[in-house]
């Protein structure tokens, strides 16, 4: 086993620690930027990317930063590169490596995330260009009518993401292997934890099969959780119970951090949800953290607002809210205000 792996996945999730993604595609960044009414350029995605890379005193609460295969050839307004000027901060530069998830042929509704030709050679670049990490997200829809997902999609995704972390061991980069089952629909929190629980099975006879090294690789799941539309929304404690129940089920002892992407909660729902897990995580032996993209951004991206005087402002949102997310990571959130 790269020893340097281990520790580069452990210092991931260090205390009061988790990953900031800032790795959203071109055609997701301009979602985001769409909702508050700025247009997606080259120029504005740098400026962006910058203020959150710059926001002083982040590395306090951020391990690592995910970024886009664009954003991790750019540089600061002062010419140096992006990962380097996170290296110097003390701040893992990561990179997202997937193509996205397309549709998977004659599976109506259902995707496989695609990427795998060429990784190897693209692994050197990136690791040439300063990232130490890497992640790949594989997308599990719900739909109870459509009789969705198939054990094939699940088999499908669940094989691509152990040939990528099997590539990233290989080339010196620590995978982070994201299989998220979708928050969109109305289905149960039970619905949620079956198709997770299998899920993660898969996941993981996929990656011993392809000898992955589990204490060298972090996995970044979705928590267990009601659908957005469904019809009861239960609460962060029987989301932290159910969250914690399924991955006892499924998650070998050797990985050492599991760090939940935000999916779609609110930034607070991110943080309630979060802070209640590391509470009830008794003798758990992974570190249970974060890598989130919307519930570290949100107030961030809406103070800014696509204009320079407020990046200050924007800086103290995202500030605030990494700071709200480091505390849940401890199990000390504490909600301000109503
Ligand atoms: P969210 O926290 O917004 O779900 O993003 C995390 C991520 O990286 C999804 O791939």
């Amino acid at each position: 086993m790269d020893d340097s792996l281990t520790r580069i996945a452990q210092m991931l999730v260090a205390p009061h620690k988790g990953i900031l993604a800032a790795d959203e595609s071109t055609g997701t960044i301009k979602k985001r930027f769409d909702s508050i009414g700025v247009a997606s350029t080259e120029e504005t995605r740098q400026a962006y990317r910058q203020l959150l890379f710059q926001a002083p005193g982040m590395e306090q609460y951020v391990s690592g930063v995910i970024l886009y295969d664009e954003t991790i050839r750019e540089t600061t307004d002062a010419g140096v590169p992006f990962p380097k000027f996170l290296s110097e901060k003390g701040v893992f530069p990561g990179i997202k490596v997937d193509m996205g998830a397309k549709p998977l042929a004659l599976f109506p509704g259902e995707t496989v995330t695609e990427g795998l030709d060429g990784l190897r050679e693209r692994l050197q670049e990136y690791k040439a260009l300063g990232a130490v990490f890497a992640k790949w997200r594989a997308v599990i829809a719900i739909d109870d009518q459509k009789h969705i997902p198939t054990d094939f999609c699940i088999e499908a995704n669940a094989h691509a993401l152990a040939r990528y972390a099997a590539l990233c061991q290989e080339a010196g980069l620590v995978p982070i292997v994201e299989p998220e089952v979708l928050m969109d629909g109305t289905h149960s929190i039970d619905v949620c934890f079956e198709v997770t629980k299998k899920t993660l099975q898969r996941v993981f006879v996929q990656l011993n099969a392809h000898r992955v090294q589990l204490g060298g690789m972090l996995l970044k799941p979705n928590m267990v959780i009601s659908a957005k539309n469904a019809a009861i929304q239960v609460g962060a404690e029987e989301i932290a119970q159910k969250t914690l129940a399924c991955f006892r089920e499924t998650v070998p002892a050797e990985i050492p951090g599991i760090v939940f992407l935000s999916g779609g909660q609110s930034e607070r729902q991110a943080c309630e949800t979060l802070s209640e897990i590391n509470k009830q995580k008794g003798g758990a032996p992974w570190e249970l953290s974060f890598s989130y993209g919307r519930a570290l951004q949100a107030s961030a991206l809406v103070a800014w607002g696509g204009k320079s005087e407020n990046i200050s402002a924007a800086q103290e949102a995202f500030l605030a809210q990494a700071c709200a997310v480091g505390a849940a990571r401890e199990g000390a959130y504490v909600a301000i205000g109503s």
